[in-house]
């Protein structure tokens, strides 16, 4: 991993203990001397400090010279970096490191770099490694390194977790039968911020989907099939065998697409505010306007453009705040996110197929009874379609139920999951 055999450790004054922040996870300031001309962090300064983080990760971890008590170095074979914005002097830099491969003699490792005070993600770099002894020869990955990286994740409330090839931020609460909560467009995990609340005696966990909140938005590599893909390596990555999903409007797509790969690994189903038809022709034209202005106006033009359908009629004079919030949210969400699950919102395919093959699955079909975008209508449909489904719709509740109306949405769903057991 490192290029070089290099056993002094210094512990300096640039590295930012934080006793909760998991090993795998380095803060490093950008000095002026790591700075060029235009007085930004140098991109080959940048590649140092990607390796010093990894440094920094040993020491906290097996220790600096666990490949050198293995006689095995890394050499690097290749290493890709993407720019995606500029540092100063003064930036505190967060890494983050996740091994992404592990074979016989070689790993990948996998590392972003986000800016502290705005979670701003800067760079993103893919390093591959070889294991050699002195002589040059292929050696095995010593077995210490490769048990430290692939350790489960720390147990908090927040977590940056490496899966699939993207860095999510994953908020994970509570012991008990696990519940996987997904958002839907263009939103993230805070929009269950009520139900991880109100759920004892559950494991929670609420991800932001690639692409929107504080994951990682890469430029491409969005469809449904991908974001299912990514809650199965999640759920790997997290020791958790089955689990009961529940998924608003876009994250009722997704978990159709789960259904259809990893139905075994799925106890029963809360589908909020969502259909399982796919898009018709006209509406498959509103996604490509939609992305022609998200290009345009970005997350903010979005929001302008979305706010207006979300909340029941009333809900934003009595309740400002909430317009506010969801508002922001949307506004944040990276245009590549936003462009990314537009295309695979038009792409997705019709799901009702996957609805009757459901059988003895309980399953929960909610829905907002002003929700202008996903009817109670639809709902109906929906529900009708699933041997084993059970309808409420939520009076006072547009398209957002869990922000709109909280404590009606938990106990639902707590009373679902008495059932689901
Ligand atoms: C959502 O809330 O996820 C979207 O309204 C879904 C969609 O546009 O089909």
């Amino acid at each position: 991993m490192l290029s070089r055999p290099v056993l002094s450790v210094f512990p300096g004054p640039y590295v930012y203990l934080d006793p909760m922040t998991p090993s795998s996870v380095i803060d490093l300031p950008v000095y002026p001397d790591e700075c060029d001309a235009f007085g930004h962090l140098n991109q080959a300064s940048f590649l140092t400090l990607f390796e010093r983080a990894r440094w920094e990760m040993l020491i906290r971890g097996p220790g600096m010279d666990v490949f050198t008590r293995a006689g095995a170095w890394p050499a690097v074979r290749k290493a890709i970096i993407d720019y995606h914005a500029a540092a100063f002097p003064g930036d505190v830099l967060r890494f983050h490191q996740a091994l992404t491969h592990h074979g016989r003699t070689s790993f990948t490792m996998r590392q972003t770099a986000r800016r502290l005070k705005d979670d701003a993600l800067l760079a993103t770099a893919e390093f591959v490694f070889v294991c050699i002894d002195r002589d040059g020869r292929p050696m095995p990955v010593p077995a210490e390194f490769g048990a430290f990286m692939r350790a489960p994740p720390e147990r908090g409330d927040m977590q940056r977790l490496t899966v699939n090839g993207v860095s999510l931020a994953v908020e994970v609460r509570g012991e008990g039968p696990a519940v996987l909560f997904v958002h839907g467009y263009p939103f993230d995990h805070t929009i269950w911020r009520d139900q991880i609340d109100a759920l004892d005696g559950y494991r929670r966990i609420a991800l932001d989907l690639r692409g929107m909140g504080r994951s990682d938005a890469p430029d491409l590599g969005y469809s449904m099939g991908i974001y299912a893909a990514d809650i199965a390596a999640l759920l790997d990555v997290l020791g958790i065998e089955d689990v009961v999903l529940c998924g608003l409007s876009m994250g009722g797509y997704v978990i159709f697409e789960f259904l259809r790969g990893w139905r075994h690994r799925v106890r029963g189903v809360v589908l909020m505010d969502t259909r399982a038809e796919a898009d018709g022709a006209e509406a498959r034209r509103a996604r490509d306007a939609a992305a022609a202005t998200a290009r345009e106006g970005g997350g903010a033009a979005i929001a302008e453009s979305m706010l207006p359908k979300l909340l029941a009629p009333g809900t934003a004079e009595r309740a400002p705040e909430l317009a506010e919030r969801l508002r922001r949210m949307m506004a944040a969400t990276p245009v590549a996110g936003i462009v990314g699950a537009l295309a695979a919102m038009r792409d997705r395919r019709d799901s009702s197929d996957v609805l009757p093959a459901l059988g003895e699955m309980p399953v929960l079909v909610m829905v907002g009874e002003q929700d202008v975008l996903t009817p109670p209508d639809s709902a109906r449909r929906l529900a009708a379609g699933i041997p084993h489904a059970r309808l409420v719709v939520v009076p006072g509740a547009g398209h957002v139920t869990p922000v709109e109306r909280p404590a009606e949405t938990s106990a639902a769903l707590l009373e679902f999951l008495r059932v689901v057991g």
